[in-house]
């Protein structure tokens, strides 16, 4: 058994916490789900789920984890199961869901951390200077969608790194790179925000200022399109994601805190960490620069499959009209900031898995953390090396959303109606450093898990086209993209079914196999974590026996 492991200091936790919600998410996915859900409109559904939702399951799995550290548990499934009556044994099942995402999660995430890496070096050694856009577009598909050596390489590089990180433990490892990351984070972060908020039509090539990107962020359109439910599931999805919420990461951070330490004003120091860093630095980058050259209208248009190509084809490109010495330093500070937003993620996923390995199977710390580089690689190998088949996204839509929502789900029922919510109370505010208000109660224990049954049934059900006013005249047609007809490939199949000719067919069919395979893999591995908790159930009764 390693020894007791503890973190350094309270600034180090806030900072680890927020280094572990603060990721990719807050630069390159919420611009993105901003502008697809009509800009300023989404504003107000977030910051509801923000509070609703973001602010409760923080206080809830900060203080589990403190509660279950108090007895040595470091991992989701026994956090979870010290919460629970002993007959109730399923619970540390449902904790399943904690380890299985990180595992998951790490794999593709660590690939994405090992681009920034290799664009921080690209935009060191000058690769992007004099190339039109099309030629920094061409050199970012070749690199994603035909994984050659140099990508393979510099995601071995990463993970390595994460590895290396991990098996210093928490206070010497994990900790000490917190301290030096997000000070550096939000340094970069705040020159290129100020960069994008200093575009000015007509200077440097750029056709619109700043305040065009910026008035579609902020104008709210307080009407009709508030309501429509797609855009409230994706400011959830948003929320859990970049909080970190709903993975059993902070439950296995909070764990290895002190039992008198403060919860209440720690969660709430790191979540709003993370919301300044998304709200204020990330809104204030890609969207107001690429919409300073190009328009909201392009900017709309190229987002539809996410936020990967704004921010490493359209930037790259644009810091290139700056000049030279500007375009080097924009370039490392935008992937820099990118790559510790990235590996303070990538450590707490690591963290998540160790805990489980060192206190079920006595591993010590450097055993744990190459076992963990390595399953990382395992799971992320199909992803990297079959990007272009979809399997990326598969796995992003499975570890990386639906399950999140589904273990906040049962965590909270866990903690407000099993474990209490009296006793809950208690351990929120116990040696709390700020008066928690006693609204909190009240939402934890009704309008959380309502929102998240709310939520829950909204993506599995999802209606037509979104239509749920149709639904409420009593016809529910299921659409395509509910998870009951993504579970059903519903979409492939019916575009097989119109298709015309034998190459389109048999490309299809390709592809199905391949999102089939990838589904046989994640079941694969829920169930070889399932197998190793039942194991360590086992141990830990034939322990109890001896003693
Ligand atoms: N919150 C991170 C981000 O915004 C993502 C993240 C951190 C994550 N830990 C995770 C995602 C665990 C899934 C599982 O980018
Ligand atoms: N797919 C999301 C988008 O592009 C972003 C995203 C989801 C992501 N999961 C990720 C980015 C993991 C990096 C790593 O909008």
């Amino acid at each position: 058994m390693s020894r007791k492991e503890s973190w350094g200091s309270r600034a180090g936790l806030v900072l680890a916490m927020a280094g572990n919600a603060v990721g990719l998410g807050n630069f390159l996915r919420f611009p993105v789900q901003a502008v697809q859900n009509g800009g300023g409109t989404f504003m107000i559904p977030y910051l509801v789920c923000f509070l609703l939702m973001g602010v409760p399951l923080l206080f809830v799995e900060w203080s589990m984890g403190r509660f279950s550290g108090q007895y040595g548990d470091h991992s989701a499934p026994f956090i979870l199961q010290r919460l629970a009556p002993r007959r109730q044994f399923w619970w540390k099942y449902v904790g399943v869901f904690g380890i299985f995402t990180n595992l998951t999660v790490a794999g593709y995430y660590s690939y994405v951390e090992s681009w920034t890496l290799s664009y921080v070096w690209h935009s060191i050694s000058g690769v992007f200077q004099g190339r039109t856009a099309d030629e920094i577009a061409a050199f970012f598909n070749n690199y994603v969608l035909h994984p050659g050596a140099e990508a393979l390489l510099w995601w071995l590089l990463c993970l390595l790194l994460n590895v290396w990180v991990l098996s210093r433990g928490l206070k010497n490892g994990v900790e000490a790179v917190a301290k030096i990351a997000m000070p550096l984070l939000v340094l970069f972060g705040l020159f290129l925000a100020f960069k994008g908020l200093t575009v000015q039509a007509g200077v440097d090539g750029a056709r619109f200022s700043s305040a065009e990107g910026l008035n579609f962020l902020w104008t709210p359109a307080v009407g009709s399109t508030i309501w429509d439910p797609k855009i409230w599931i994706a400011a959830a999805g948003q929320i859990f994601f970049t909080l970190s919420v709903g993975m059993g990461s902070v439950q296995c951070y909070a764990s290895y805190m002190g039992a008198h330490e403060d919860v209440a004003l720690n969660a709430m120091s790191a979540g709003w960490m993370n919301e300044f860093v998304e709200v204020c630095l990330g809104a204030a980058i890609v969207i107001p620069i690429s919409v300073g050259y190009f328009g909201v209208d392009w900017v709309v248009e190229n987002t539809r499959n996410g936020g990967l190509g704004l921010g490493f084809r359209t930037l790259p490109y644009l810091f290139q009209q700056w000049g030279p010495a500007m375009a080097l330093l924009s370039g490392m500070c935008w992937f820099g900031l990118l790559f510790f937003a990235g590996i303070t993620s990538s450590l707490a996923m690591g963290m998540s898995i160790m805990g489980f390995l060192e206190d079920e199977f006595q591993l010590d710390r450097l055993k744990s953390a190459c076992l963990f580089g390595l399953a990382a690689f395992v799971l992320g190998l199909p992803t990297v090396l079959f990007f272009s088949h979809g399997v990326f996204d598969e796995f992003d839509y499975w570890a990386g959303t639906v399950s999140l929502v589904v273990f906040a789900m049962f965590e909270m029922i866990l903690f407000a109606w099993v474990f209490g919510m009296d006793k809950g109370w208690r351990e929120i505010t116990a040696h709390a450093d700020i008066q928690v208000p006693l609204v909190f109660k009240f939402i934890i224990k009704w309008v959380t898990p309502t929102l998240l049954l709310l939520v829950f049934v909204g993506a599995f059900f999802k209606p037509e086209n979104n239509d749920w006013h149709a639904v409420l005249q009593g016809q529910w047609v299921l659409d395509d993209g509910s998870v009951v007809h993504q579970i059903l490939n519903t979409r492939l199949k019916k575009a097989m079914a119109a298709a015309t000719d034998a190459e389109q067919l048999q490309t299809m069919q390709e592809q199905l196999n391949y999102v089939n395979l990838s589904r046989l893999l994640l079941a694969i591995t829920f169930a070889g974590v399932w197998a190793m908790v039942y194991v360590a159930y086992q141990k830990r009764l034939k322990k109890e026996k001896q003693a």
